[in-house]
């Protein structure tokens, strides 16, 4: 028997898109399957102001192949130069849904991002006045914090903080790798949500480490040890609102990736979906993967579901691409490791 399941069209609340060729490239492996987005301002010069923002926005809606609809919600960049006055135009114009603070050196283009956190209170304070969500890269970057520990020591001594500094501040604690961040989200009353990536539901730290090093596997945060990621798989398929999907698909090129230091991402845009069904089947938990992929996101930014469907199909394995074409060099899908029987008609 055919088992079909059919759920308000996704959104992705964390996407890297990139720009130029590389964009033109991966944006349409998000279109096919998802409405909307929020984008990722960590480009080479970081996206910082609403021109900006506005220019990128431009570019992703311009390298959009015809036939497709796909919406862009943008963020910026936040610096300690960042000014609240901007940032509250931008967000009243409509084109900013967020803001995204990356601790200075965290991940991939975040030299610009935030040392002293005191530089960046009139901004937050703005932010919560306004309603607008702030998007944490959540780990600190002190040499001493063990690869691993980055995670929790950040919710104690930085996230927290924060939280109870700006009363009132909206905040999604993004790609959460960790039974810590699933308790710190679970422990707030308000004012708090977390993204969870289709990868960290799949591999643990033995994936990218065992048996030779799998750059594929490589992100940041890096996934950690079995018991965290059955705390992720339990929170994103246990129908807590909080909990919603944040891709943080990330294309590198395979020269980049396959490096003597390579680049930190997983690139999951063109197979997500199938991952997450079969992740959520597994489970037993299909009746939440539409709460989880679709629903649970845009109540959390106060927007309106999609009122447009997409339909799973469970049936013999499906095949995707090992890698795409970028323009800059191939860029490799990311393999679960098992069969994918969900496909998106
Ligand atoms: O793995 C990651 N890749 N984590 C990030 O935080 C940034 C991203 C990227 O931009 O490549
Ligand atoms: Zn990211």
């Amino acid at each position: 028997m055919t088992q079909s399941l059919t759920l308000r069209r996704p959104d992705d609340w964390h996407l890297h898109l990139r720009d130029g060729a590389m964009l033109r490239a991966v944006l349409p492996e998000t279109a096919r399957h998802f409405a909307r987005a929020i984008i990722m301002p960590n480009l080479v010069p970081p996206v910082v102001t609403g021109e900006q923002a506005a220019g990128y926005r431009d570019r992703i809606l311009a390298a959009l192949p015809e036939g497709m609809t796909f919406e862009p919600l943008m963020t910026l960049y936040l610096t300690e130069e960042t000014d609240p006055d901007d940032v509250s135009a931008a967000a009243e114009s409509g084109l900013v849904k967020a803001v995204k603070l990356y601790p200075a050196g965290a991940t991939t283009n975040s030299a610009s991002g935030v040392r002293d956190f005191d530089k960046v209170r009139g901004v937050l304070d703005r932010m919560a006045e306004i309603g607008l969500p702030l998007c944490v890269h959540g780990e600190v970057t002190d040499a001493e914090i063990d690869i691993f520990d980055r995670e929790a020591v950040f919710i104690d001594r930085v996230l927290d903080p924060i939280r109870q500094a700006t009363p009132g501040l909206r905040v999604v604690m993004e790609h959460i790798t960790t039974e810590n961040g699933v308790d710190y989200v679970k422990s707030a009353e308000k004012d708090l949500g977390a993204t969870i990536t289709a990868h960290h539901l799949v591999i643990n730290r033995n994936h990218i480490l065992v048996g030779g090093i799998r750059p594929h596997y490589y992100c940041l945060p890096v996934a950690k040890r079995e018991s965290h990621r059955l705390a992720l798989v339990a929170a994103a398929t246990g129908g807590d609102a909080r909990f919603f999907l944040g891709t943080d698909s990330a294309p590198h090129t395979d020269a980049n990736k396959e490096s003597a230091c390579g680049c930190a991402g997983c690139f999951t845009a063109t197979n997500c979906m199938s991952v997450l069904a079969e992740v959520f089947d597994r489970e037993g938990a299909l009746d939440r993967l539409e709460g989880f992929a679709s629903l649970h996101g845009p109540a959390f930014y106060k927007l309106p579901a999609n009122d447009a469907t997409i339909t799973l199909t469970k049936g013999e394995p499906v095949t995707y691409p090992d890698r795409i074409d970028s323009g800059e060099g191939p860029v490799t899908v990311f393999d679960p490791g098992f069969p994918l029987h969900w496909r998106v008609d």
